[in-house]
């Protein structure tokens, strides 16, 4: 068994992030902008999106966290979109989810302009996804689960792929992505019989059902490779994923660890989708 290691992955993305920003303030243009929008006080919530522009800030861009209460109202959701959508020192913009349930999560988002959906979480951008069309903003997560899967230069077509969860966020992009690099795709959810039996057959098996350490070793092919997206704390208050580590450590060929794997990469495509909306932008 091998480490995925999406912290030393993030690091090398995160570093030629910083390298365009300083080449780009060299020549004379603004920094980049990352708004966020974050409603309520969900402590999960409010720690990814802590994270998220901490790193924007330390990599050089501008990060803007627009901050509210629970019982904001959609109109005024959708209202302070529309000002950032016409904001033209705003490069990208992204809503943190979940929101809460007065709240028709669709809708808000598809007010946000596709350009500058940086979480490529409008339906333009996952409808472009769905078509292999090069111009999609992919769901950051996604991203970096590819990103990483390259970056091991592990071999994606022809292969068998099992993905269990089917959300916006994580399960429908990633099974996109590929499908798109000719990986034959299967997705998995609540409804789904057997699912042992389809995920052993898995040559990469993605999990993202927020079960902590579900998936065991009976789950799993021998030397398959296993992206675990969760992160869940145990009964212990520890940051475990949705795979049983230890359970399938020796089994698999790769995997990726919680911390340390996915989350890391999340981050860093984030920025790096916001990179190449705002290198789009300065050079309009
Ligand atoms: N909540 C948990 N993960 C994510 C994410 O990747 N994007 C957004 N917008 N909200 C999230």
């Amino acid at each position: 068994m091998a480490i995925l290691d999406g912290k030393l992955t993030a690091l090398d993305i995160n570093d030629s992030i910083k390298e365009d920003i300083l080449e780009y303030i060299a020549l004379g243009y603004r920094v980049p902008r990352l708004d966020i929008i974050l409603v309520g006080d969900d402590f999960g919530s409010k720690k990814y999106v802590e994270m998220k522009s901490k790193k924007a800030q330390e990599l050089g861009i501008k990060g803007v966290v627009h901050t509210f209460d629970g019982d904001i109202s959609q109109r005024e959701l959708s209202d302070l979109i529309v000002e950032l959508n016409k904001d033209e020192e705003v490069d990208g913009i992204m809503v943190q989810l979940p929101l809460p349930n007065h709240i028709d999560e669709k809708y808000v988002l598809e007010n946000i302009n596709p350009e500058k959906d940086v979480d490529g979480l409008t339906s333009t951008n996952l409808g472009k996804l769905f078509k292999n069309d090069s111009t999609a903003i992919a769901p950051a997560t996604a991203k970096g689960i590819m990103k990483l899967l390259e970056d091991y230069m592990i071999q994606i077509e022809g292969t068998n792929a099992v993905v269990i969860g089917r959300s916006d966020i994580v399960g429908l992009p990633t099974a996109a992505m590929l499908q798109n690099e000719n990986a034959t795709v299967t997705v998995c959810h609540s409804h789904t019989k057997n699912l042992k039996e389809i995920c052993k057959m898995a040559d990469i098996l993605v999990v993202g059902i927020g079960k902590p350490e579900y998936i065991d070793m009976e789950y799993v092919k021998e030397k398959s490779i296993v992206i675990d997206v969760g992160t869940n704390k145990n009964s212990d208050g520890k940051l475990v994923g949705d795979v049983n580590f230890n359970s399938v450590k020796d089994i698999v060929e790769y995997i990726t660890p919680v911390p340390g794997g996915v989350g890391p990469m999340t981050i860093a495509c984030l920025l790096d989708n916001l990179m190449e909306i705002y290198i789009k932008n300065v050079q309009k």
